[in-house]
């Protein structure tokens, strides 16, 4: 017999490949500790003989001296605590258990349930077949049952148990069973859950576990462990849809050789099949489905494969292969749901990394169209997403990738956003739909181009950002610096922050959002000049990195040039031209940089500018020189 605390001392997937044959169940359960949701864990795991006799008992009577009914009992401690899962920087309290019965294997999410644990959830949701929501029967259906119900639906599982538990302690009473099967069910037609099964039960005392209970003569519907043995996988439905196959790798190993590899996401594939790749869309025929353990004549949904076509096709990791029939669609404007995971708020106009499938590109979340409220599911106006909370939004990538909707395929629908100085996961996602303005919007190609205009100019263009603390002495050193070109007959044009905040900034303010609001259009607004063949000056406090960085990629390389003007705070405080420093410390201005919020320092600036040791006219003579030295003015 095993026993569950040497199985996770051993090798878990080797337990698994000792039930090979037997299908795989992914759940989660969703609840507090009250509801009973360890005692139910613990109860499988034990009919399932995954737990001694004694242990459970020894278990119920510790928690019999405790008074609370078994309540407390914290399985979790007996099979090894819970494991944290660090992914990418976050650590996600998610445990998975494991066990089997004669009929299948089984994964079990078990994740905490409190709301800051939203990203818990999603992420032990996030291939799960079914979901137990345990109710307390004496409590009926409560705001966290539906905010439970609501991340459910949302990540797309299409089985949902609501497991009516301590039937025992309402005496197994029919009506009460009844009016809160009754309560769910109104509620949950908002949501679209397909199967909803109520299952009245006690997971302390074992009724409708594993056996009919006695206790209930008056309910006819499954046990939960029948519901689970018998409930369809969602691979097996996934066969039945189109062919996805994610390409993980391009394998090479000779000249004669040339394989496409991933797991088959959803559908099925013979040799000799037609494949569309996307988002090229050219097409070739599978040649053959190579495994590790030899040839397949035809592959399905959850199998990893190496396919060769019959022809040499330019494919790349990423990439996806379909059939001819039902291709993926193609886009790189979306809507889509966001589950954000990190602490720093999701701002509009802010860079991250987007994983889709094998593919990770650019992304940018273009503006948050609501905020949706976990508890009551009510749209909220929304101009950021912090911690957990959820929210509809538009994202533009850097190129097209190919999706499915994320109802249709989570795999090649569900993302992640990855912050790109970190590395850290710090959202996850759902395509909707491609935004049609993506579709049919193309780049008009200009035959006087960016070295046309410089050339007629006589000059390379490039942008010169200058950033620095307020009364750093930006825009008086970006002033004197432009004059000097100006008399050297160069053409340029001077963005000053407190003029385009007059202008086409007018609508921001200096809330994080704004201010990457703002930064992302000056350096959109660069970009149009550099291609206009200007030098362009910026004179902006750009306190984030991020932003810096966003529009230094938005430019060629040797086009950004960034000139960090390196005064302190306390100096900047001291000269005070506004009197904003002293506003700000009187709390009259608030988010104030460098007092009430924050400024992250140019690490590898091209230029440093110490102010503390030159006057203004230095400055900008220091500047010249520099550029001199880089090459981006001729030297005399
Ligand atoms: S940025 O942070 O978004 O780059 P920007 O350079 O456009 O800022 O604007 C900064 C100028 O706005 C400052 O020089 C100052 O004159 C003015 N200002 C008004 N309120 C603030 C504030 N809360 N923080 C910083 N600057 C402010």
């Amino acid at each position: 017999m095993a026993h569950v605390s040497d199985l996770i001392a051993t090798d878990i997937s080797a337990y698994l490949k000792s039930h090979e044959h037997k299908s795989l169940l992914r759940f989660i359960t969703c609840g507090s500790v009250d509801d009973g949701k360890s005692t139910l864990i613990g109860r499988l795991l034990y009919e399932s003989k995954m737990l001694f006799e004694d242990q459970l008992e020894a278990l119920e009577a510790d928690s019999k001296k405790m008074g609370t009914q078994g309540e407390q009992l914290d399985f979790a401690l007996l099979v090894d605590g819970l494991t944290a899962e660090r992914e990418q920087g976050i650590t996600i309290d998610v445990a998975y258990r494991f066990f089997s019965t004669d009929v299948r294997k089984f994964i079990v999410a078990d994740t905490p349930g409190h709301e800051q644990y939203t990203r818990n959830m999603v992420t032990g949701a996030s291939t799960a077949d079914v979901a137990v929501l345990m109710v307390d029967a004496r409590k009926g259906i409560l705001t966290q049952t539906r905010r439970h119900s609501f991340l459910v639906s949302l990540i797309g599982i299409r089985n949902v148990i609501v497991a009516i538990n301590k039937m025992d302690l309402v005496d197994y009473s029919e009506k009460t069973y009844n009016s809160i099967c009754e309560d769910y069910a109104t509620f949950a037609r908002k949501l679209g859950i397909e199967n909803i099964t109520y299952i009245p039960m006690s997971a302390f005392k074992g009724d409708n576990i594993t056996e009919p209970s006695d206790n209930t003569p008056w309910y006819h519907g499954p046990t939960l462990m029948a519901f689970l043995e018998t409930v369809q996988i969602d691979e097996e439905r996934l066969q039945k849809k189109p062919f996805r196959l994610p390409v993980q790798w391009v394998n090479r190993p000779n000249l004669d050789f040339r394989g496409f590899a991933g797991t088959i996401s959803s559908g099925v594939i013979k040799a000799g099949d037609p494949i569309r790749v996307a988002p090229s869309g050219r097409t070739s025929k599978v040649a053959r489905i190579v495994t590790a353990d030899g040839d397949l004549e035809h592959a399905v949904a959850g199998q990893s494969v190496t396919l060769t076509l019959a022809d040499e096709v330019d494919i790349s990791r990423g990439d996806v292969l379909s059939g001819t029939d039902a291709p993926p669609e193609c886009a790189d404007q979306f809507e889509a749901t966001i589950v954000w995971m990190h602490d720093d708020a999701l701002l509009p106009g802010r860079g991250y990394l987007l994983k889709l499938g094998a593919r990770t590109v650019n992304a940018q979340i273009g503006e948050v169209k609501y905020q949706v409220d976990v508890n009551s599911m009510e749209h909220l106006a929304a101009k950021q997403l912090s911690l957990n909370a959820i929210g509809v939004c538009t994202v533009s990538l850097d190129r097209q990738v190919a999706f499915d909707p994320y109802t249709e395929n989570r795999d090649t629908g569900g993302f992640i956003l990855i912050d790109r100085m970190t590395n850290n996961t710090v959202g996850a996602g759902m395509l909707h739909f491609a935004l049609r303005r993506s579709q049919n919007i193309h780049l008009q190609h200009v035959d006087v181009d960016k070295a046309a205009r410089s050339a007629l100019k006589g000059q390379k263009a490039c942008v010169l950002w200058f950033t620095g603390f307020s009364g750093a002495g930006k825009s008086a050193i970006a002033n004197a610096l432009e004059k000097r070109l100006a008399s050297m007959g160069r053409h340029t044009y001077l963005l000053d922050g407190d003029n385009v905040r007059h202008g086409l900034n007018k609508d921001l303010g200096f809330t994080d959002a704004d201010r990457v609001e703002n930064i992302r259009r000056v350096g959109e607004v660069c970009k149009l000049m550099v291609d206009a063949g200007l030098i362009v000056l910026t004179a902006f406090i750009s306190p984030f990195k991020a932003e810096r960085r966003m529009a230094r990629g938005l430019l060629a390389d040797g086009e950004f040039v960034e000139v960090y003007i390196d005064t302190p705070l306390e100096i900047a405080e001291q000269r005070d031209p506004k009197g904003l420093y002293k506003k700000a410390r009187r709390g009259e201005l608030e988010h104030f940089t460098g007092i009430s919020s924050p400024y992250e320092v140019p690490e590898d600036p091209e230029i440093r500018i110490d102010t503390t040791q030159l006057s203004i006219d230095d400055a900008a003579d220091a500047v010249i020189n520099a550029l001199r030295e880089k090459g981006v003015l001729p030297n005399l």
